[in-house]
């Protein structure tokens, strides 16, 4: 195309809604994630409530995170609850196999979590063990979570000094059970997962989705295997999932978090468009056997995954968090939106000091880092529950050929937010830009059609090189900023995006 960069939004075209629990989180008992991160127990001298660090709380609520996704992860099919409840003292160890061979004290068990999610006004999604647990351990951990009778899961709760019951609305049937969760074949997990879905009852009126443990990256033998098992989407499971991480090499030698070169910044940014070619391919199979959409997609792990930072315990998975991982989650979520219809829940792992982080905790002085990642989720925030608007990149020159892949080096995604369904006043959209170039600045026409947008404001996410990343030292090296370049055009707006940045510019619309 002939012209300027061009970002085309159809405003008056509302599609499907893009959930919330697209922006949903992970935290598995690895490393410094749980102990270390999110728990650091009573004795603590970092200020915290009940032993849950009180600044990572707050981090997340300022995110709106909608939901925690816990115990794991390969942990949660070794996980037994039981170990977890009880006075502390008496809870019984147990060796965490996969995740540095350390030994788990079980002090941040069941009420710890439930505790934890109510802090952060989010949904809870519990991941059950079927790789190492019975059928009756899943469906008790279920009547202990969420019965509000007397039955003896409800009073063994309440012995425990929760009367109420939590309100649970996901749970995993196991997790990749064709690996850590089991090895089992995709045949012999049908059989399993359907009995064990069956097991997981609502109590009352309490209503759970179970999540199906589903395919790894391009599995799809078992994303059809799952979904035979569920003519015009009936099963005993409401959604099934899928994992895809980043990385530039293979799992010996991943990459390094912040030395990487040109070439591997394209890489990375090149494969985490994958994942939405993978959604979609999963979401094609899936509409064959249910093409209502009853059964849906959830995304419960994705994100990047580096070589840990050097010096750190190689099972703690502990990464640094630069520019370049803020563009991989940006990329990310356009994808997400424009699946809005078939993919309704995605976690990205894990949250604190493991994988593709929000918070970094220093284990030495405790403190706290925001990552260039986490200000990804809070610029994106208004996309939670909003409609998702058709956008159209243009761009005037080919794209360029990355790893076999057309890469674009501009992607967009929008959605509008209407003042009545969202209680605010009047209407709004918001767009979301990135500019994959490393190097080179982009100027931007957004062409805004179907409404007339009475105000805007922007903000931009940038560092100084593609490697800039937050420390103690400096913990707003990225950080976002007002995107000052902003100016009116008969056909919208246009701007300019700085080389290997990330924008937001939320719209008033009359
Ligand atoms: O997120 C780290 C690990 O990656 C999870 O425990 C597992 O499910 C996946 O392989």
């Amino acid at each position: 195309a002939d012209g300027p960069a061009r970002v085309v939004v159809d405003l008056d075209l509302p599609g499907p809604t893009i959930s919330r629990h697209l922006y949903g989180h992970f935290a598995e008992h690895l490393g410094r994630c749980i102990y270390g991160g999110f728990f650091v127990g009573e004795d603590s001298e970092i200020p915290h409530v009940g032993g849950i660090r009180a600044d990572v709380v707050e981090a997340l609520r300022a995110l709106r995170i909608p939901n925690l996704r816990w115990p794991g992860g390969c942990f949660a099919d070794e996980y037994h609850w039981r170990d977890g409840i009880g006075p502390r003292e008496q809870r019984p160890r147990m060796v965490n196999s996969h995740w540095g061979d350390v030994v788990e004290d079980n002090s941040f068990g069941t009420h710890e979590f439930m505790d934890l999610v109510e802090m952060l006004g989010a949904e809870a999604y519990i991941s059950g063990n079927v790789g190492s647990g019975t059928v009756a351990e899943m469906s008790e951990w279920v009547e202990y979570l969420t019965r509000a009778d007397d039955s003896p899961m409800a009073a063994l709760r309440r012995s425990n000094g929760r009367d109420e019951p939590w309100r649970v609305p996901f749970f995993g049937i196991g997790n990749e059970s064709w690996g850590c969760g089991g090895n089992l074949r995709a045949e012999d997990y049908v059989g399993l997962a359907r009995r064990y879905s069956t097991f997981v009852r609502d109590h009352g009126e309490h209503r759970i989705t179970r999540i199906a443990a589903g395919a790894n990256v391009d599995d799809f033998a078992w994303t059809e295997a799952l979904m035979r098992s569920a003519p015009d989407g009936r099963a005993p499971w409401q959604a099934i999932s899928l994992h895809n991480y980043t990385m530039t090499g293979p799992w010996e030698a991943k990459g390094s978090a912040t030395e990487f070169s040109e070439r591997e910044w394209y890489l990375a940014l090149s494969r985490a468009l994958r994942t939405e070619e993978l959604v979609a391919r999963h979401a094609h199979i899936m509409d064959q056997h249910d093409p209502a959409q009853r059964i849906a997609l959830v995304l419960d792990e994705w994100g990047t995954w580096w070589d840990v930072e050097p010096g750190t315990d190689p099972g703690f998975l502990h990464q640094q968090n630069t520019v370049r991982d803020a563009l991989v989650a940006a990329l990310h979520f356009d994808g997400f939106h424009r699946h809005a219809d078939r993919l309704r829940m995605a976690n990205i792992a894990q949250t604190v000091n493991v994988l593709q982080a929000m918070v970094l905790t220093d284990p030495a002085t405790g403190a706290l880092v925001l990552t260039p990642s986490y200000h990804v989720f809070a610029m994106n925030a208004d996309h939670q529950d909003a409609s998702a608007l058709a956008t159209h990149v243009v761009l005037p020159e080919a794209p360029a050929e990355v790893d076999g892949r057309a890469l674009p080096l501009m992607s967009a995604s929008a959605s509008v937010r209407t003042g009545e369904r969202h209680e605010q006043a009047g209407d709004s959209a918001l767009i979301s830009l990135t500019n994959l170039s490393a190097d080179t600045p982009r100027t931007l026409l957004l062409d805004l059609r179907g409404r007339r947008v009475v105000g805007h404001r922007a903000e931009v996410l940038t560092g100084e090189s593609t490697a800039a990343h937050n420390t103690p030292e400096h913990p707003r090296a990225v950080a976002p900023a007002a995107l000052t370049t902003v100016r009116e055009h008969e056909r919208g707006l246009e701007l300019e995006l700085p080389p290997h940045s990330f924008a937001t510019v939320a719209l008033q619309l009359a």
